[in-house]
């Protein structure tokens, strides 16, 4: 397979290169299939590098890709450090890293380290080995409760729903924050420790500039009998580093000991902590320089659409920010949640998981309007100081898919909460390339999960060269973005109107989102829209980038 190269600039050695970065997450069942199976893969991955180049990204983030049953999307590892071979070898993955580095973009790669498969070497060793042996010790394994210990241990409960505890078949009960299959690690075991900073060494020789860090909150754990109880898991955490199991003070001990591997290459490598606790001054504590240096900070991503929401959740984050010295992170839409165009379309107090559970019906989605909300709120986005992370098919304007059948479903959510939550498929369903074809381009055949007919609508074919399309929005924002977000400088600007909100960034360029029914004057030359309309007044419902007018 050959990758064009002409015009692109190679990455050079940088050490700030993610504190003002694009990173476009790629989920890779779901990119571009090279080998006709249905499941996307390295070399589809590949060859669609000069696409990425072309969007104007600065790095990929790359959801596993790592040998996995597949109990929970490849975030069920068997192997840390190798490839799964329906997704490719290290031999691909090597090849994506030469050639996405020729073309001026960095890689990032996931890293799980709470739990691993129970198809893990380790787990089925723990399973074979029996109670009592050092096998078992690296994972959680305890006695169950009740007058014959068919009681789970503690009152856990997984993240997908039931207990946290699942009973060997020789009656000791092991801990599993995900699914069953996702045995929690024991992080107080030195082997553990030293496995996972093998596994950043692993990468980092390959070639990877940095990490997103799965789940970072929850390694550490406190396991000292009698287990503590965690009935406030579903309510608010005590936010103090006491909770049993997440966000505990502990954890950061860690990190620092993870930045001292970073930093045994030049440049140090870069990492960003996934954490959903509920947003508070300790959320950006993994940010810190000498932890993890970026937290994904979710809470504009929680938001709705609404002026006063946006601007609570940007204020706090860049006050925060600016008092721990890590570098700012924004993100809209992710494998995780359904996708913010449609977020954005739904009445406010629509509750969206119901609204998934029964197929996006009962309440009518506006394209139109999902259109016009997802493009300001990208534009205002990107005008952000910090780096921005985009989701794969946000830049064609996707929606969810609400309506997947029930046969089709893969997240382990939908089984088990007993059906009542749809899970995440719905953002995860393959790529359209092509207005038509098998699979809309994704691959030569079909893909993993069944794709909408109105996807060919949103494919990159049918967008590219369009000037009003999302894509060439994203094109034009990230283009202009290089030049225009040179530092972090960033002061709210009064606009006059509750609905209207207004920032200035430093070198005298601005952003405006109106998110009224009402067209507002844009007070200044005006650069990039997000409708594309260049005038003196901005569409209810839009941003712009613009350049003051000189006060009178
Ligand atoms: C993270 C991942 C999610 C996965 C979970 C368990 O939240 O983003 O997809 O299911 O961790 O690994």
């Amino acid at each position: 397979m050959s990758t064009s190269f002409a015009s692109a600039t190679p990455v050079t050695p940088d050490r700030d290169w993610w504190r003002r970065a694009v990173i476009y997450q790629i989920y890779p069942r779901s990119f571009a299939d090279g080998d006709g199976d249905g499941i996307g893969d390295l070399p589809g991955i590949r060859s669609r590098l000069p696409y990425l180049a072309a969007l104007g990204v600065d790095a990929i983030w790359l959801s596993p890709f790592y040998p996995s049953p597949l109990a929970d999307g490849g975030y069920d590892i068997t192997d840390h450090r190798d490839v799964d071979p329906r997704l490719g070898t290290l031999e691909d993955f090597d090849h994506v890293v030469a050639d996405a580095h020729r073309l001026g973009i960095r890689i990032v790669v996931d890293i799980v380290p709470n739990h691993t498969s129970d198809q893990h070497p380790w787990f089925v060793e723990a399973l074979e080995a029996g109670p009592g042996s050092p096998a078992r010790e690296r994972y959680i394994f305890r006695d169950g409760t009740g007058p014959d210990g068919s009681e789970p241990p503690a009152d856990w409960r997984s993240h997908f729903g039931g207990s946290a505890w699942q009973r060997a078949g020789d009656g000791e009960w092991y801990c599993h924050l995900f699914a069953r299959e996702q045995p929690d690690l024991n992080w107080d075991h030195p082997e553990v420790r030293a496995y996972f900073e093998d596994t950043l060494r692993f990468w980092a020789d390959r070639g990877v500039d940095g990490f997103r860090i799965d789940v970072a909150h929850s390694l550490a754990k406190d396991l000292s009998h009698p287990l503590r109880s965690q009935p406030n898991l579903d309510a608010v955490l005590p936010l103090d580093g006491t909770d049993p199991l997440y966000d505990r003070e502990e954890v950061h001990e860690i990190y620092r000991s993870w930045r001292k591997v970073f930093d045994e290459y030049d440049p140090p490598r870069m990492a960003v902590a996934e954490t959903w606790t509920p947003t508070s001054s300790r959320t950006y504590l993994y940010a810190r320089p000498d932890e993890l240096g970026q937290v994904f900070d979710f809470s504009l991503l929680k938001a709705q659409w609404h002026p006063e929401q946006f601007r609570s959740v940007i204020t706090r984050s860049i006050r925060e920010h600016s008092q721990i010295g890590g570098a700012m992170t924004w993100v809209l839409s992710s494998h995780d949640v359904p996708r913010h165009a449609t977020r954005y379309a739904l009445p406010l107090d629509t509750d969206l998981y119901a609204w998934l559970a029964g197929d996006g019906r009962g309440v009518e989605l506006d394209e139109a309007t999902a259109r016009r909300r997802a493009r300001a709120a990208t534009l205002m986005m990107l005008a952000l100081p910090g780096s921005a992370y985009l989701y794969q098919g946000e830049e064609l304007g996707l929606l969810e898919v609400a309506d997947l059948p029930a046969e089709s479903l893969r997240d382990p959510v939908f089984e088990r909460t007993g059906g009542e939550l749809k899970g995440r498929d719905g953002c995860r369903v393959p790529l359209p390339w092509t207005s038509g074809g098998p699979s809309f381009g994704f691959g030569a055949d079909g893909s993993w999960l069944p794709q909408p007919d109105w996807f060919g609508a949103y494919a990159v074919s049918a967008q590219s060269g369009d000037r009003g399309s999302s894509l060439e929005l994203y094109r034009s924002a990230l283009a202009l973005r290089r030049t225009l977000a040179t530092d972090d400088d960033f002061a709210w600007v009064e606009s006059g109107d509750p609905e209207v909100l207004r920032f200035a960034r430093r070198d005298g360029w601005e952003c405006l989102v109106n998110f009224s029914a009402r067209e507002v004057d844009v007070p200044g030359r005006p650069l990039l829209s997000s409708t594309g309309d260049l005038g003196p007044t901005l569409a209810p419902e839009a941003a712009v980038w613009f350049v003051p007018s000189a006060p009178v």
